[in-house]
C-alpha cells in the first residue's frame, strides 16, 4: 500500500520539485488534475502582461515592433521547448491554433506527394484532426481520400502505395493510449509515408523525440501541459528535410523572406518560419513566453522521471484506494503505452466528477463513464495525488455523488 509518507519520500527525491513554486497556486485547497485541458498559470504572467500592455501597447504602440521581440517570439518560443519535444532548436515555431496548423501541414505534406493522395488516420482521433482531414479532402475535390483505421493493429495493412500521409495523435484524448512513435515512424518510412503527429496530449508531460525518431511533421496545443494559458498559440514542427520544399499553403506576410519590405511578390523565408501566417498574437505570446522561460530550465530526463513517477503512483493509489469502490483503470497498464493523463471508469463518472469538484479536485469527465486526471509534472507533487485519491475515496464511500445536485455535469 502506498501511504502519505511514501508520497512525501518521492517528493523529496523529485528533481523538478522547485518548479511548483513558479506556478500560481490556484484556488486554496484545490488539487488541479486537468493539465490536459488548461495547464496551470506561471506565477509571473500577470506582471508580464501588465508590463506588455503598458510599455508595449499604451506607450510604444507601433514602435513596439522595434522595441520588443514581438516579431521573433514565434521562433524564440519554439527554441525554448524544442528539447522537450525532441526537435532541433530551429525546427519549431508557435503560431495559430492546433487546428489551423494541422490544416497547414496536412495540406503542405499532401501537396508534396500528388501521386500518393490517400491520408490515413484513426477513426477515433480527436474530432478536429478528423474534420481537418475530411475538410482537406473535400477542398481538393476528389483528388484526395481519407482512410480511417479502427484499431492500432490495422495500421501496417493500411499503408499501401497510394498512401502519402499518416496523421495520428501521439496520445488518445480519452483513454491516454500512446503510440510508439519510433516504431510507427519506422513502419511509415519503410512504406514511403510521411507522418504528421498531434502531440497535444503528450508535449509538456512526456518528452517526445521528433527528430530522433525521424517524424516528418508535428503540431500541438500551447494551453495544455505546456501551460501557455487560454488562447495560447499552438506550435508546429517540420523536419528540416521538408522545410524548404514548397510554398506554405497559407502564404502570409509573416512567412515572407523580408516581412517589412512589403514586396508585391511573395518569397518564402527559409526554414520552418515560412509556415507563419499573419501578425502574432502578442498578448497570448507573452503568457506563453512566461511558461516557455520555465521550460527552458527543465531537463528532459527529469521530466521523464517525474511524469512516470506521478503516473505510476496515481494508478497504484486509484487501485488500492478505490478499486473495491467501482473504479477501474481505463488507460493502458504499461506506462510506456500511456500518455499525459490517466483515465479510469466508474458507472457514475459524470456525477462523481462533479462531486469531486465540490471537494476541490478538478478532473474531467468524458462520456460515457470515464474520468481523466491530467498530470502536469511541473506543478504537481505525489502528495497532491495522495490527497486527491483520498477525496475520491470519500466521495465514493459516502455515496454523496448520487445526490441530485451532482447530476448536471459541467464541461
Ligand atoms: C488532440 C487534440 N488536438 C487538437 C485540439 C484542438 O486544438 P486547438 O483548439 O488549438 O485547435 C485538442 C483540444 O483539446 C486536442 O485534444
Amino acid at each position: 500500500m502506498i501511504g502519505l509518507e511514501d508520497c512525501r519520500a518521492l517528493d523529496a527525491r523529485d528533481p523538478l520539485a522547485a518548479f511548483k513554486a513558479r506556478f500560481a497556486p490556484g484556488e486554496p485547497g484545490t488539487i488541479y488534475l486537468d493539465g490536459n485541458s488548461i495547464g496551470p498559470m506561471p506565477a509571473d504572467v500577470p506582471r508580464r502582461i501588465e508590463r506588455l500592455v503598458t510599455l508595449g501597447w499604451r506607450d510604444a504602440r507601433r514602435r513596439g515592433w522595434q522595441r520588443f521581440d514581438w516579431l521573433e517570439k514565434p521562433w524564440r518560443l519554439g527554441e525554448g521547448i524544442a528539447h522537450i519535444v525532441g526537435a532541433g532548436s530551429k525546427d519549431v515555431i508557435f503560431c495559430d491554433s492546433t487546428t489551423v496548423n494541422l490544416f497547414k501541414l496536412l495540406a503542405y505534406a499532401w501537396r508534396l506527394r500528388p501521386e500518393r493522395p490517400v491520408i490515413v488516420t484513426e477513426a477515433h482521433n480527436f474530432p478536429t484532426d478528423l474534420y481537418v482531414a475530411e475538410g482537406l479532402v473535400r477542398f481538393v475535390g476528389g483528388n484526395a481520400a481519407l482512410r480511417r483505421i479502427e484499431e492500432p493493429d490495422a495500421l501496417g495493412a493500411a499503408l499501401g502505395p497510394e498512401v502519402g500521409i499518416l496523421c495520428l495523435s501521439h496520445v488518445d484524448y480519452r483513454s491516454s493510449r500512446r503510440w510508439n512513435m519510433a516504431e510507427v515512424n519506422r513502419v511509415a518510412e519503410a512504406a514511403g509515408v510521411f507522418t504528421l503527429w498531434d502531440l497535444s496530449h503528450s508535449a509538456g508531460a512526456i518528452p517526445a523525440d521528433l527528430s530522433g525518431t525521424q517524424a516528418d511533421f508535428a503540431v500541438g496545443c500551447g494551453y495544455k501541459y505546456l501551460c501557455g494559458g487560454p488562447g495560447a498559440p499552438a506550435w508546429l514542427y517540420v523536419h528540416p528535410r521538408h522545410q524548404d520544399r514548397a510554398w506554405p499553403v497559407i502564404a502570409g506576410w509573416m512567412g515572407h523572406a523580408d516581412v517589412f519590405a512589403f514586396a508585391e511578390a511573395y518569397e518564402p523565408v527559409e526554414g520552418v518560419r515560412r509556415q507563419l501566417t499573419g501578425s502574432p498574437g502578442i498578448l497570448a505570446n507573452e503568457a506563453m513566453a512566461a511558461a516557455v522561460d520555465i521550460w527552458r530550465e527543465v531537463r528532459r530526463e527529469d521530466l521523464a522521471w517525474k511524469h512516470r513517477s506521478l503516473s505510476e503512483t496515481l494508478v497504484a493509489l486509484l487501485e488500492e484506494q478505490c478499486g473495491s469502490l467501482g473504479v477501474e483503470i481505463a488507460s493502458p497498464r504499461d506506462y510506456e503505452e500511456r500518455g499525459g493523463h490517466v483515465a479510469f471508469r466508474h458507472p457514475g463518472a459524470g456525477a462523481v466528477t462533479e462531486a469531486l469538484l465540490a471537494q476541490g479536485v478538478v478532473g474531467s469527465f468524458r462520456k460515457p463513464d470515464s474520468i481523466r486526471f491530467g498530470l502536469a509534472p511541473l506543478a504537481l507533487s505525489h502528495e497532491d495525488l495522495w490527497h486527491a485519491v483520498a477525496r475520491l475515496r470519500r466521495v465514493l464511500e459516502s455515496g454523496i455523488w448520487r445526490e441530485e445536485r451532482y447530476r448536471t455535469v459541467s464541461v
